[in-house]
């Protein structure tokens, strides 16, 4: 960032000349002080400064436990094979039909907010990061707005694949720096095994279903979310892609008949790719944060791959293996929940704490990638806010949201069937508001 304190030199090599538009140089002097002075202005004094931090996490996975052995019974694969080419022992799946990526949203979203002992008619925004939603729309943001009675909140989803979570913490810390927000919801939710083809043993045995949730909050406190970075490639949209049942080829028998609604992955060019962006991203946001490889805590990568991590953070960007958290063995590849599934283990295992410096960073179909450093100020040791009755008030609130929907659906359902269309109503005669006069009465 420019730093705006230092004079600028004016018009074109400082000369004051702008030379275009006609605008003289005492003319161009003037505006660039005037914009200067605008931009000073601009400039928040320190008590109005605000920072984002994360002050509640929470994650869910299916109790269903696949394990590399179970998948030889269903594909041409081996434990050893998984094991060395990608780290993956066993993954999460959501094996009963009513667990949904919105369930599991759900019961992240509640846990993050029981750790932060907030009242969630509080919550500004909703973002749900996935790749799986509920429906195409509604937004499964909106399904868990409503499940967790986030009655004042705005709810859309977020479409970058496995770095929508990253994504979505930068929206997250944007509407708050900006004043829109005091506390937004990110989560990162999948039921991947629904979008996978389990006879394809490249992609089938990578996948694994699960949520995780954060709630960021605004505050005066320096530090948390500290900035940035996101990209794209669209040129490298064939290498990880769900072909079927978008505008470019809408659901029908023939996409159906020939798998087009199943995950189709290029491994090898995502592999070549992330092991790119991963480490150039990791240095971009560490030198906007302006800090060093050797000031960061923690780092806790997409976990895709253990080979993707060792050669892009262990080997490209010599981060030791203390200091990267890891935990792909037991849930695959769970895409947008993947980093904040790992950061509530994180902490659960102790490897986080008040004043560490901490980066994440994840690459994903697009091609996209995107990594964030935090100088992360919550204490750790915060339990979920406890006490019987805290327990129940909570409980109650989302039972009173869940009564609450339902009444209003009960409500929509019941303007559903009551004739509301003028045409379909019987007629009703229509009295005068006036009775006209009688004619020769005048
Ligand atoms: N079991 C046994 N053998 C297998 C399996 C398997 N499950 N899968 C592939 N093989 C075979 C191949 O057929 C090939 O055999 P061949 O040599 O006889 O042709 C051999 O193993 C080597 O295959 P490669 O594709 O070269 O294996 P590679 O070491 O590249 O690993 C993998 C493949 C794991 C997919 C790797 O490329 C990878 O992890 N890529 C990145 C994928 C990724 O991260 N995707 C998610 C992105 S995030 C998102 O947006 C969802």
């Amino acid at each position: 960032m420019p730093d705006s304190s230092q004079p600028k030199p004016e018009g074109v090599n400082g000369t004051g000349y702008s030379g275009t538009n006609g605008v003289s140089p005492a003319g161009t002097v003037r505006i660039s002080q005037a914009v200067r002075a605008v931009s000073e202005r601009m400039e928040p004094a320190p008590s109005q400064r605000r920072f984002a931090h994360i002050v509640g996490w929470g994650y869910h996975v299916p109790a269903k436990v696949i394990t590399n052995k179970d998948l030889e019974q269903i594909v041409d694969t081996n434990d050893e094979w998984i094991r060395t080419r990608t780290g993956i022992q066993e993954r999460h799946v959501a094996a009963d039909p009513k667990e949904t990526t919105a369930t599991l949203a759900i019961a992240a979203a509640r846990k993050a907010l029981t750790l932060a002992d907030l009242d969630p008619a509080k919550i500004d925004l909703v973002i749900c990061a996935t790749t799986s939603p509920e429906y195409q729309f509604p937004a499964t943001a909106c399904l868990v707005q409503d499940a967790i009675g986030a009655t004042n909140a705005g709810a859309f989803d977020l479409s970058a694949a496995c770095s929508g979570f990253v994504y979505g913490l930068a929206m997250a810390r944007g509407h708050i720096l900006a004043g829109d927000a005091e506390y937004v919801l990110v989560i990162g939710a999948e039921t991947l095994s629904r979008l996978v083809d389990w006879t394809d043993r490249e992609t089938c045995i990578l996948f694994g279903d699960g949520a995780g949730a954060v709630l960021v909050a605004a505050s005066e406190m320096p530090g948390g979310l500290l900035n940035s970075v996101l990209g794209s490639d669209g040129s490298g949209r064939d290498a990880l892609i769900l072909p079927g049942g978008g505008s470019a080829a809408p659901t029908s028998l023939e996409t159906v008949s020939s798998g087009q609604h199943y995950i189709k992955m290029d491994g090898k060019a995502v592999f070549r790719f992330a092991t790119r962006v991963m480490a150039s991203a990791t240095r971009k946001v560490l030198e906007r944060a302006g800090y060093t490889t050797a000031d960061v805590d923690l780092i806790i990568p997409h976990q895709a791959n253990i080979r993707i991590i060792q050669n892009s953070v262990l080997n490209q960007l010599k981060i030791p293996e203390e200091k990267v958290f890891v935990n792909l063995q037991r849930y695959g590849n769970t895409s947008t929940a993947s980093i904040p599934i790992a950061l509530c283990e994180a902490i659960e295992a102790g490897r986080l704490k008040q004043g560490d410096k901490l980066v994440f960073v994840g690459f994903g179909a697009g091609l996209t990638w995107a990594a964030c450093a935090i100088d992360w100020q919550t204490p750790t040791e915060k339990q979920a806010a406890g006490g019987w009755w805290k327990n129940t008030r909570r409980q109650a609130t989302y039972q009173a949201a869940a009564a609450r929907s339902m009444w209003k659906r009960a409500v929509n359902w019941v303007y559903d069937v009551l004739p509301s269309d003028p045409e379909s109503a019987p007629a009703k005669k229509v009295e005068p508001a006036v009775t006209p006069a009688k004619p020769g009465k005048e």
